[in-house]
């Protein structure tokens, strides 16, 4: 239907005759002569309909309003002098058309496609619009340019692209199953898969030895801006491998997938931390390290102090710690308070963050006067604090406080813009991972998931009971303060495995319920393997330079996990109910 499209043209063309059909991206009205900007995916071309030129179809083109799917054959012609465009491939010409056809005319649109839109409900319900403006159109191709390099990528090191199901039974990742009701097997339910996690282990089992998967997974979990109920992982998984093995195939992948997306070289390797201290320094297991504003430990400046509070906490084997936000001490009322809400929300026993102030030359706190001139000295040369800086204190157990001013940090960070003009790309790996971590209701889980490798040297911890310490071989690679993907060396071993179940609480009774095709498979000569999974919709949001993953997903759920465009979720009638064997209690619950 076209002989060109609407970013193709150039002086070059000039006297050529051309089609092109698209949407009326503009329509201008000067003294009777009716520009059109005429726009496709690829971009946009003027057209110019003069009366004096072609009368019937200039009369037609006073018509012509925004979104109209018009075909329009006509001559290359150079723009008059002084009304070319630079900012366009196409500014320098325009078309004289000959013949106008009028393919499907648009109603007004609920909203302007050339202006920002800040109600996203309205977006998502449109969304089919909303894709049509250059930013999501841009941003929905840079996706497809990345997934192709990571296949290409993966492929090119010999990994096979396997399918696995999405009716399957509940794979733990830490969120909450989708169920899907089976009408074949009544009372029973498959679960949507939280990750591959299983079956891609089981193609290990089957010999298989390198697999990648561009997997959909689905968690039903809170919604944040990097996160949706249904997702998408680069999931890997490979056979005789060990951790370096993984780190150097994943940091070649992200190189491939930034070279594609950003036309940019990431330089490797990529720095590592351990999770302890990525806890300790930045109080995250996900440090952007694109700023310094460093946890710093107080321990030896209050080594002998008589301050009551911080005395029984280091008496009790806690930690004094500290962030030292250089410049930040104009901070103003309002975000002293959404501080504290936020400290307070990461576990803050108390209700206000302790402070220090350097403003002319003084230093303003409450805490001041408990210290001595020794603690004072020591306490300013630790923390190099310099008029205008503030200082935050938390003292407590070592994680709590380490989470705490973590939260505290990112959040001046946001206060204070400091990433703004930053185009960083601070890739971390952060390794030496606990294995377990202990719930309020004093059980253990796992930190990444059930099929996690314990590092050979603390099995013995792992034996003695001992869970706290014992160090798993798990990675997560980040950046820029997000979790990009995370992975693991796995158990192969069944007696391992059953091991790790039963610390986790899941009974012999339960792991032959939930998971006896695992261990079976572990049975039958399964090799030692290993992987990681990618989330696609991170990276494809945080190479579009993007803050919500919503802006790379075609078709996201919003922020209350519906879908606005279809309306779903929906109820179902009481027949379609009936044939599942489901008896719905919502609307009892909601009365
Ligand atoms: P994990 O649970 O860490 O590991 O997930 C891997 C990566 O997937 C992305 N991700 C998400 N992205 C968007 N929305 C979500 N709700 C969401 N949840 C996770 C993150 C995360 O780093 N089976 C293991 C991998 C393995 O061990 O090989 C797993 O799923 O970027």
């Amino acid at each position: 239907m076209r002989t060109h499209h609407c970013n193709e043209l150039r002086s070059s063309h000039i006297g050529q005759s051309v089609t092109l059909i698209g949407w009326v991206n503009s329509a201008r009205d000067h003294g009777g002569v009716i520009f059109i900007d005429l726009r496709d995916r690829e971009g946009i071309t003027q057209v110019c309909f003069r009366p004096e030129e072609n009368s019937s179809i200039a009369e037609l083109s006073h018509s012509l309003r925004d979104e109209d799917v018009i075909q329009v054959t006509g001559t290359v012609a150079a723009r008059l002098v002084g009304t070319t465009n630079e900012k366009i491939g196409t500014g320098e010409i325009e078309i004289i058309p000959s013949a106008l056809s009028i393919i499907n005319k648009a109603d007004v649109l609920p909203f302007q496609l050339d202006k920002e839109l800040s109600n996203e409900d309205l977006r998502m319900k449109y969304r089919y619009l909303d894709l049509r403006r250059p930013r999501m159109n841009k941003n929905i191709r840079q996706r497809h340019k990345i997934t192709t390099a990571a296949r290409n990528y993966l492929d090119a090191q010999g990994f096979i692209e396997v399918e696995t199901p999405i009716l399957s039974n509940p794979t733990p990742e830490g969120a909450r199953d989708f169920l899907v009701p089976a009408r074949l097997s009544p009372g029973e339910f498959f679960a949507l898969p939280q990750a591959p996690q299983q079956y891609k282990q089981l193609l290990m089992v089957a010999g298989l030895e390198k697999y990648f998967q561009i997997a959909r997974c689905f968690r039903d979990e809170d919604l944040r801006a990097d996160r949706q109920p249904e997702f998408t992982q680069i999931d890997i998984e490979a056979s005789f491998v060990g951790q370096e093995d993984i780190i150097n195939l994943v940091e070649g992948l992200l190189q491939s997938m930034f070279q594609a997306g950003l036309d940019r070289a990431v330089p490797g390797p990529f720095p590592r931390m351990t999770w302890r201290d990525a806890m300790d320094t930045y109080g995250i297991d996900k440090p952007d390290t694109r700023y310094d504003m460093k946890i710093t430990d107080l321990g030896a400046v209050f080594a002998g102090t008589e301050f009551k509070i911080f005395r029984s906490i280091l008496d009790g084997g806690g930690v004094v710690k500290a962030i030292n936000a250089k410049g930040f001490a104009g901070i103003t009322t309002g975000q002293m308070n959404r501080l504290n809400e936020i400290a307070i929300q990461a576990g803050l026993p108390v209700k206000t963050l302790a402070f220090i102030k350097c403003e002319n030359g003084e230093y303003k706190s409450p805490l001041w006067k408990f210290f001595t001139d020794d603690e004072k000295n020591n306490l300013v040369s630790t923390l190099a604090i310099a008029e205008g800086d503030i200082v935050f204190f938390v003292a407590g157990e070592w994680e709590s406080t380490c989470t705490i001013l973590g939260r505290v940090r990112l959040e001046i960070a946001d206060m204070m813009d400091l990433t703004k003009d930053s185009d960083a790309l601070n890739f971390l790996w952060v390794v030496d991972f606990p294995l377990l971590a202990k719930t309020d209701e004093g059980t253990w889980t796992a930190v990444h998931h059930p099929f996690t490798r314990p590092n050979a040297d603390d099995v013995a911890l792992l034996d003695a009971g001992e869970y706290q310490k014992v160090r798993a071989v798990a990675y997560d690679v980040v950046l820029n303060g997000y979790e990009l993907g995370g992975g693991s060396i796995r158990i192969h071993e069944k007696d391992l495995q059953a091991k790790m179940f039963s610390v986790l609480g899941v009974t012999p009774e339960e792991q032959q319920i939930k998971f006896a095709h695992i261990l079976d498979a572990f049975r039958f000569g399964a090799p030692p393997h290993g992987g990681l999974a990618l989330g696609l919709d991170r990276i494809a949001m945080l190479i579009a330079g993007e803050s919500s993953i919503r802006e790379v997903i075609a078709f996201p759920k919003n922020n209350k996990a519906c879908d606005l465009m279809t309306d779903s979720p929906t109820e179902v009638d009481f027949k379609s109910l009936r044939e599942l064997y489901i008896a719905s209690t919502a609307k009892k619950d909601k009365a």
